[in-house]
Formats: structure tokens, C-alpha cells, sequence
């Protein structure tokens, strides 16, 4: 027991990737969190592992390991049976450390590995009975996918950002993007005047190949470009110029969404409720911005500047997925490819 010590935040934690020599540390933590826990009909396998079965998962996988003053308090084993997706097993804090941030902090750790790894996301399982526990996922921006056993499977696709030197660059991306749109989509474009949304958009009209230029509608607050083929038509709304959600409710969006891909310029905080799913997409100038989005989103290996390139042009795009449409999706793995 820590008593009379000060609380302490985050700050005094240490986090590391562990392989089987510390499973001692990982099997105690996991015994001491799950142990702590209320019984569940059927009960958790997970006062079942020893030291020999953590050990041949860490080997096999890896996992984390949380130190607080070198004292062993949170702990969880990867797990790679899901091909792009990096699965989270035994998730653990230990109870006399719990409110610490000990979570919290493994997930954001968790998260990074996936990244480094190159995968589109993280997933779990976890008991529904646990109340606590499913809200901590979805507050994480996790979505229940599936029904496992007794257990909920929980997913969540990563944020991804990457640097688009030129304008070209920015409608070809939106061009990629575009490929991975299907009927009911809905992207939601954050960014300052003037820095690409409207160049994005036209890169995802040429994806979807419809109808009619996409420019920056000066009286129109939204307009329809049908689909020259057999896909969806594209919305393109610009609610720059609305009040407010009555207004949006106005352009009578929820007819089309259904059937459209929906593309709404500075849309956040009023599109997101045209659907349960979206796709959060900003754009950044690198001296604005852009470069602390690119490392929140991991390595800035992305980062192409030839020296006769006007920094000014450079933006960086970031592409958070939100809801259920895209937890399981590998469109971070394709438009970062
Ligand atoms: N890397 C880049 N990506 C996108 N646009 C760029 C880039 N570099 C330069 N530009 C130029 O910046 C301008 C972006 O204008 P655009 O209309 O797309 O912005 P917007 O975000 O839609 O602005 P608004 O807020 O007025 O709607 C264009 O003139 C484009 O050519
Ligand atoms: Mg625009």
C-alpha cells in the first residue's frame, strides 16, 4: 500500500513493450486486476494464466508493461490473430492504482504500437456485464463490432495523418479516399480558409467520377454532382455561411445521405449528426498546426519537402473515423500505402 504519499498523475508512470522475461510482473498484475474484479457467469479465463502462459503470449506477441516507481501497476498482452489489427488481451490495472491514469495511459501506448506497426487498428474483448469498463472503451472512440462468447468485441480504426506537398497532391488523395467511399458515407472537412477542402472535395468528385465541377459555392450552399457512372452521387454542402443546425436541417440533407457520399466543408459540430458514422477529416498548413497533427498521429515519416517546394503550400490532412462504419475498416492502411 502507498499511503501518505502525494497522488500522483501520469507523469511518474513508465510504459514499455515487454517481451516473456518480465511475464512474473505481467502474470501478477494480471492476477491482482482480475482477481479484484466481480464474478461473472462464466468466469474470466484469465485467473487461469501463469507465468508459463504469459510468457509463451509475450513471446509470441509482446505486450506492455506499466511501472509506477519501478512497482509493477497495469499490464496487457497484444494479440495478432486478427490480420491489420493489433488485439488487446488481459487489459490490467492493479486495484490499489486504479484513477491514476494507468489505463488510459496503456491505451494511448497500445494505440501508438499499433501505428508503429503499420495497422489499421486496435481491438478487445470485454464482458457487457462491466459496465465501467465498456464506457471506458467508447469514450476511447472504441465501437462494439461484435458479439464474442460472453463477451462484446470492441474496435476502433486509428487516426491517420500525412503531409500533401501540393494541391495536386491533395486532390489525388482525395481521389484515394474515394475508392474507399460507398452510399451513406459522410465526411466531415475542418480546416482555416483556404486550406484545401474545397481542392479535396474536387479530388473525391473525380474518384467518384461525377458530373460537374466541384468549386466553392458562392450562392449555393449545397450542391449535387450525379454520378457519370453507376455510383453514388456526391453532396457537397459548404456550411460556412449557416447559423446553425435549423438552417442545415433547411437543406434537407437526410433525403440524399442514405444514397450519397456526403461531403460537408466546415461541417464540424453540425454534419456529424446526419449519421452515426463519419469521417472527421482537417486540413492543416505544416507551419500551422500541421506538424503537431502529424506527430499525434505517429512517425511524420510522411514528410516530403523538396527544397524548391513552397512551404506555404504544404498541408497536412488528418482522417479520424467515427463510428461503426469504419471500426473495422483498412482505410488507414490503404491511404497511407
Ligand atoms: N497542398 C495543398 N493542398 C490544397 N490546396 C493547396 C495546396 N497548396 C496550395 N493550395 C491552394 O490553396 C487553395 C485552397 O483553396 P480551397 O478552396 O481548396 O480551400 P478551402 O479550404 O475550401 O477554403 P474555404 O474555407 O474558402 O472554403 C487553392 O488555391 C489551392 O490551389
Ligand atoms: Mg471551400
Amino acid at each position: 500500500m502507498t499511503t501518505g504519499t502525494r497522488p500522483e498523475g501520469r507523469s511518474s508512470l513508465s510504459l514499455a513493450e515487454v517481451g516473456p522475461d518480465r511475464a512474473a510482473e505481467v502474470a501478477r498484475v494480471v492476477h491482482r486486476a482480475f482477481g479484484a474484479r466481480p464474478r461473472l457467469d462464466p468466469p474470466s479465463t484469465a485467473m487461469d494464466e501463469t507465468v508459463t502462459s504469459v510468457a509463451e503470449a509475450l513471446r509470441a506477441d509482446g505486450g506492455l508493461l506499466v511501472l509506477r516507481q519501478d512497482q509493477p501497476v497495469g499490464a496487457l498482452l497484444f494479440d495478432s490473430t486478427v490480420p491489420g489489427r493489433l488485439g488487446l488481451r488481459r487489459v490490467s490495472v492493479d486495484p490499489a492504482h486504479q484513477d491514476h491514469g494507468v489505463a488510459s495511459a496503456m491505451v494511448g501506448v497500445a494505440e501508438d504500437v499499433a501505428a508503429a506497426r503499420g495497422l489499421d487498428g486496435v481491438w478487445l474483448d470485454a464482458r457487457d456485464e462491466l459496465a465501467e469498463t465498456v464506457t471506458f472503451w467508447l469514450r476511447r472512440g472504441y465501437v462494439v463490432v461484435d458479439r464474442v462468447g460472453p463477451s462484446i468485441r470492441l474496435a476502433k480504426t486509428l487516426e491517420l495523418a500525412r503531409a500533401l506537398p501540393t494541391a495536386d497532391d491533395t486532390r489525388e488523395f482525395g481521389r484515394r479516399l474515394a475508392a474507399q467511399l460507398v452510399p451513406g458515407d459522410l465526411v466531415v472537412l475542418t480546416g482555416s480558409l483556404g486550406a484545401g477542402k474545397t481542392t479535396l472535395t474536387q479530388g473525391i468528385g473525380a474518384g467518384l467520377g461525377v458530373r460537374g465541377d466541384v468549386t466553392s459555392p458562392t450562392f449555393v450552399i449545397s450542391r449535387v454532382h450525379p454520378s457519370l457512372t453507376t455510383g453514388p452521387e456526391l453532396v457537397h454542402v459548404d456550411a460556412y455561411r449557416l447559423a446553425g443546425t435549423a438552417e442545415l436541417d433547411d437543406l434537407d440533407l437526410d433525403a440524399s445521405v442514405a444514397d450519397a457520399v456526403t461531403v460537408v466543408e466546415w461541417g464540424e459540430g453540425l454534419a456529424e449528426r446526419l449519421g452515426q458514422s463519419w469521417l472527421d477529416v482537417r486540413l492543416d498548413l505544416l507551419e500551422h498546426g500541421g506538424k503537431a497533427a502529424l506527430a499525434a498521429a505517429g512517425p511524420d515519416r510522411d514528410v516530403r519537402r523538396p527544397p524548391d517546394l513552397d512551404p506555404g503550400e504544404v498541408r497536412v490532412i488528418t482522417v479520424r473515423p467515427r463510428g461503426p462504419r469504419w471500426a473495422t475498416s483498412r482505410l488507414r492502411s490503404t491511404l497511407l500505402a
